[in-house]
């Protein structure tokens, strides 16, 4: 019998960090929340109080002067921030998903020089896949990157790329030869300042408007050859197995946003009195509540358990499925942060649709996470080809 089943149980050092995680995003992060919603600003409060903390960018490695968390520890902490500000939580959520890349292919070099200032806090760092034709289907991208001589010379535009023009650093998937399909695809890391880059203006969104989404324009970049990710022709491959890891962390921050919903609907029913009693007392809200909690936490446990495989993975183990878990809990956790918040609005009532009350923000916040690092139709797609090869 493999003693596989407590591998993914929290320990207490992780129970210690949520707690420590979630008294400073109440105090830190969560009095900005609805200005930061409201004005469509960065929240730079909430980045300021991460730095501090350390917690901006947990996963990178001791070695290049990280904190070294595990991916459960990092799933911990975007939970939490995520539990009082979506657009927050995406500070080290995106951090990791640009730095992934550099973990998986990069060159010692590159990690040396590009994951310290992360790691200290002095840059961010942002992923850039998609583009204006090419979304789910990412291997259509039209990106070029060509060599010439040392140099590499970049032309293309990126789209929707989760803060951008705040981030110091990018990775940029382009293609560097058309005639090879996903297999022409490489990975580059490119930086705010190298000549040639450019930020589209600021998309006007739903929700998650604290994070600024925006594209990255890319008009004759010439960057050194070394900053090329891993061997010419698997930048594909590194950006799929990236999100193999990092759908994990949406599934986090999808489970923080239900999870701060629930917690103030629990507080509202109590309170709210219709009919002579709390409304808490009708058995068509508790059932309600129940249903909310339950799904939350199978989502919960699922998302758990992708994130100690992918710490396995991470560490070099073979581990087969970690694409699917990884889509699976993204999947899940999205859906049912959108089913929770849509209820806890529903438990609020009138108010709970006005903007005094901040479940209204989270269910417009939820909806992304059942969009990006792939839509759950692509989640479901991603499954059935595991499934089925
Ligand atoms: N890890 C490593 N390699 C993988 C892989 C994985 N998980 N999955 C597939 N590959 C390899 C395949 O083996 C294949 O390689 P070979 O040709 O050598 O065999 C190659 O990658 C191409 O694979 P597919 O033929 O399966 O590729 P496809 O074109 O059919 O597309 C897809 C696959 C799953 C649809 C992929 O395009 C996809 O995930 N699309 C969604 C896009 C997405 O998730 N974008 C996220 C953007 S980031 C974001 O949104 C940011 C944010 O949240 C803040
Ligand atoms: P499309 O691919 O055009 O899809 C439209 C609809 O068709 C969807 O419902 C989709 O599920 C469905 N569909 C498409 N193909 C299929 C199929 N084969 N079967 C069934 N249904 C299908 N990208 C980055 O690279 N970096 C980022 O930092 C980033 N951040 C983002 C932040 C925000 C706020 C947003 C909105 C997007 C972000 N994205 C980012 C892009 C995101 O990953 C894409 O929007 C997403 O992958 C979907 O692509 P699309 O928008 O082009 O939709």
């Amino acid at each position: 019998m493999s003693p596989d089943f407590p591998t993914y149980a929290p320990s207490d050092e992780h129970e210690m960090l949520r707690s420590t995680v979630r008294e400073l995003a109440e105090a830190k992060i969560a009095p900005f929340a609805a200005q930061v919603d409201e004005e469509s600003r960065f929240p730079q409060e909430a980045l300021d109080a991460l730095v501090q903390n350390d917690l901006h960018a947990v996963h990178i490695p001791e070695e290049y002067g990280g904190a070294g968390a595990d991916a459960l520890a990092t799933v911990i902490v975007i939970e939490e921030v995520a539990r009082v500000c979506g657009s927050s939580s995406l500070i080290p959520a995106v951090n990791k998903l640009g730095t992934v890349p550099v973990l998986l292919a990069g060159s010692e070099e590159l990690k040396k020089k590009y994951l310290a200032p992360v790691a200290r806090g002095e840059a961010m760092f942002s992923y850039a896949l998609s583009e204006p034709e090419a979304g789910s289907d990412a291997a259509s991208m039209k990106t070029r990157a060509v060599r010439d001589g040392d140099h590499w010379v970049l032309n293309g535009t990126k789209m929707w790329i989760t803060n951008a023009g705040v981030s110091q650093y990018y990775t940029v998937m382009a293609v560097t030869d058309p005639s090879a399909g996903a297999r022409g695809i490489s990975a580059f890391i490119v930086d705010k300042d190298d000549e040639g880059v450019s930020f589209g203006a600021k998309e006007r969104k739903l929700g998650i408007k604290g994070s600024p989404t925006r594209q990255v324009i890319l008009e004759d970049v010439r960057i050194p050859a070394d900053r090329i990710i891993g061997a010419e022709g698997t930048g594909f491959k590194t950006a799929l197995a990236t999100l193999d890891h990092t759908r994990i962390t949406i599934a986090a921050q999808a489970l923080g946003i239900a999870q701060g919903a629930l917690d103030y609907a629990l507080g509202y029913v109590k309170e709210r009195k219709q009919f002579g009693k709390a409304i808490a007392d009708f058995q068509g809200v508790q059932f309600m509540l129940a249903d909310m909690a339950m799904r939350l936490e199978g989502a919960r446990q699922l998302t758990y358990h992708a994130a100690m495989k992918s710490e396995r993975a991470m560490n070099g183990e073979k581990v087969p499925d970690l694409t699917f878990v990884s889509s699976a809990c993204k999947c899940l956790a999205s859906d049912v942060a959108m089913d929770v918040t849509t209820d806890a609005v529903q438990l609020l009532g009138g108010y709970g649709y006005t903007r005094e009350f901040p479940v209204e923000r989270m269910m417009r916040d939820a909806k992304i996470t059942q969009i990006y690092e792939g839509t759950n139709q692509i989640q479901r797609m991603v499954m059935a080809r595991q499934l089925l090869k």
